[in-house]
């Protein structure tokens, strides 16, 4: 049987360790480099740093009924819209109930130009199984909890500007 040396187990290992030590200390793989301590003000999104207690102003999440809100304009072409209507009581989505799809899947609908106050359909991507390779009439699993990508408009204020 082949054996390995213990002699060479034992370079190895230190070999191992002193790549360790030195990955560490310039940084390594972290892509930042060690330039002394950091100031604690520094740290964290807030300009106190992250040891002071913020108390961001309240905000309230949409108030408006279905029907009568106003689509907001999506940041960026393929983002999914943020709801403009009430949002709260039709949740939580489960397995048996998802009333999110009772006003919203009309596939019949899809298409359709939009008018104000009248039933919107979500779109043909949100049918058809993952991939879109099931059945065209059945909400794809992908797409069944909707509340994963839309999510609703409140009037909060960033905490930080957005420079996307
Ligand atoms: C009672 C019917 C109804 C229910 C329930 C409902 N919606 Fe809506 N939804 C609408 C209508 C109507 C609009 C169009 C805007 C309006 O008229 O208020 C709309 C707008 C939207 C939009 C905006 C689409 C765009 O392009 O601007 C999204 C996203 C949406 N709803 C998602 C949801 C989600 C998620 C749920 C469940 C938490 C839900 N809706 C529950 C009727 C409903
Ligand atoms: C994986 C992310 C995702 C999930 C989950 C999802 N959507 Fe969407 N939705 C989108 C995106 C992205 C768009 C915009 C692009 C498009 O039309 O597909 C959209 C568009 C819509 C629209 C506007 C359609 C139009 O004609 O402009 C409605 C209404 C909507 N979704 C409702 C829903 C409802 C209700 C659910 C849950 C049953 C749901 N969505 C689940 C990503 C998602």
């Amino acid at each position: 049987m082949f054996k390995i040396p213990k002699m060479k187990i034992l370079l190895i290992g230190t070999l191992l360790t002193t790549i360790g030590i030195v990955g560490c200390q310039t940084g390594g793989g972290y892509g930042y480099s060690s330039g002394g301590p950091i100031d604690e003000a520094s740290v964290g999104i807030g300009a106190d740093g992250v040891f002071n207690d913020p108390s961001p102003s309240t905000f309230e999440f949409p108030t408006t009924k279905t029907g009568e809100s106003d689509r907001i304009t999506k940041s960026y072409h393929t983002a999914p819209p943020m709801v403009a209507h009430t949002f709260v009581e039709y949740l939580p989505i489960t397995m048996e109930n998802n009333e999110c799809m009772e006003c919203h899947d009309k596939p019949k609908l899809i298409d359709r130009e939009y008018i104000k106050g009248k039933k919107l359909a979500m779109s043909s991507d949100h049918y058809g199984g993952f991939g879109g390779r099931g059945d065209k009439d059945e909400v794809s699993g992908s797409h069944y909890t909707c509340t994963t990508c839309h999510a609703p408009a409140s009037d909060a204020q960033p905490l930080v500007d957005n420079t996307f």
